[in-house]
């Protein structure tokens, strides 16, 4: 126990964490999903930006520019796809980066494409330079170059594809080419939620899960949803089974507290990796400055999880300072982790 009373799992962020679960995939959670933009809560600038090209597409009888959303897990990027394909009309074919190994597995499934079909590829920045360097032309001029045999008995040829959108998204997107990023029409990152937004896709779900909740239950559950879509359904259908079985059904504040408590998220949404990843640089690093690595090294985590999953939202809460010379434990950190605060 640490002196917020909370123990500690060695289990990573299990139901907080930001990434996909396979629970994320069941019916109940897939029927939450948004569907139209019209639907979509919060991310106003985005959705604007892409209410206004749909339609422009739409009245000109043009394919919509190619889209990059940018953004921590869980913040709506693979909704945002579905949603294009259903405004469009078209299909969503969906792929990932490190599923498309090679050439083949490309010119596959985009030649398979109708015009107007939406080609989503999750974690773009894990394509590998080959099937990249294919996708150029595809994106540019709708056709790819497809080489038979080596040396003097190598023949191309090209295909011809159909207007499609490519969807490309990543959290990272430093780590993408220039090349790549500059084909895409619309770039937009998504960010964290704020608690207005949140509360108000609390009560939509609860609303389709035919659950009773108080506002104070859903200002409390929004509140410790680290900012993130995917963790308030999540954390929901958590609360949702407590309350049957504690209480009478109703979603309360203290039903919120109480079965959050159980899960290890604390006051301010923290997961147990949140805590442990603060706590480490300022037990072992004397709060910081540190490297990311030697961070990792000490929680025995991947780094990509902690610059992808946990210091996203840190740095979004203050909690975490980056500077030139590492990672700092803020003072904020310190009082919410109960350690005296640094002069
Ligand atoms: N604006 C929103 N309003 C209501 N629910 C949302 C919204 N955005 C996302 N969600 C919910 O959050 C869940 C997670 O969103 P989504 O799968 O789109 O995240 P993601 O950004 O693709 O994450 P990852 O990077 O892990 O692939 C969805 O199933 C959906 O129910
Ligand atoms: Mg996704």
């Amino acid at each position: 126990m640490n002196n917020n009373g909370f123990k500690f799992s060695s289990s990573g962020q299990g139901i907080v964490s930001g990434q996909c679960l396979p629970s994320d995939n069941e019916p109940e959670m897939i029927s939450l999903r948004p569907e139209r933009l019209a639907d979509y809560i919060g991310q106003g600038e985005t959705i604007e930006t892409l209410k206004i090209a749909i339609e422009a597409a739409r009245i000109r009888g043009e394919a919509l520019e190619h889209v990059l959303l940018h953004g921590p897990p869980g913040l709506g990027k693979t909704t945002l796809a579905h949603i294009i394909a259903n405004e469009m009309g078209g299909r969503l074919v969906i792929t990932s980066g490190p599923a498309l190994e090679k050439g083949g597995d490309l010119i596959g499934m985009l030649t398979q494409l109708e015009t107007g079909d939406v080609f989503f590829v999750d974690e773009i920045h894990r394509l590998s330079k080959a099937v990249e360097e294919l996708l150029y032309p595809a994106m540019e001029d709708y056709c790819i170059d497809f080489v038979f045999d080596k040396g003097i008995n190598a023949r191309s040829h090209r295909f011809r594809l159909k207007q499609f959108v490519l969807v490309g998204a990543t959290t990272r997107v430093g780590l993408l080419s220039s090349p790549l990023r500059d084909r895409f029409g619309l770039f937009r990152s998504l960010d964290f939620y704020d608690q207005a937004d949140l509360e108000k896709i609390v009560n939509r779900s609860a609303r389709l899960l035919d659950l009773q909740i108080d506002p104070r239950g859903a200002a409390e559950l929004a509140r410790r949803s680290r900012g993130t879509p995917r963790i308030v359904n999540r954390l929901l259908k958590r609360v949702r089974d407590y309350a049957q079985v504690r209480c009478d059904g109703r979603i309360s504040k203290s039903a919120v507290a109480d079965a959050l408590r159980l899960e290890g998220v604390d006051s301010q949404g923290l997961t147990s990796l949140d805590r442990r990843y603060l706590q480490t640089i300022i037990d072992y690093y004397a709060g910081g400055p540190v490297g990311i690595e030697a961070i990792a090294a000490t929680l025995l985590e991947e780094t990509d999880t902690l610059v992808d999953v946990v210091e996203p939202y840190l740095l979004k809460t203050g909690l975490l300072v980056r500077t030139s010379s590492g990672r700092k434990a803020a003072s904020a950190a310190f009082s919410h982790l109960g350690y005296p605060v640094e002069q």
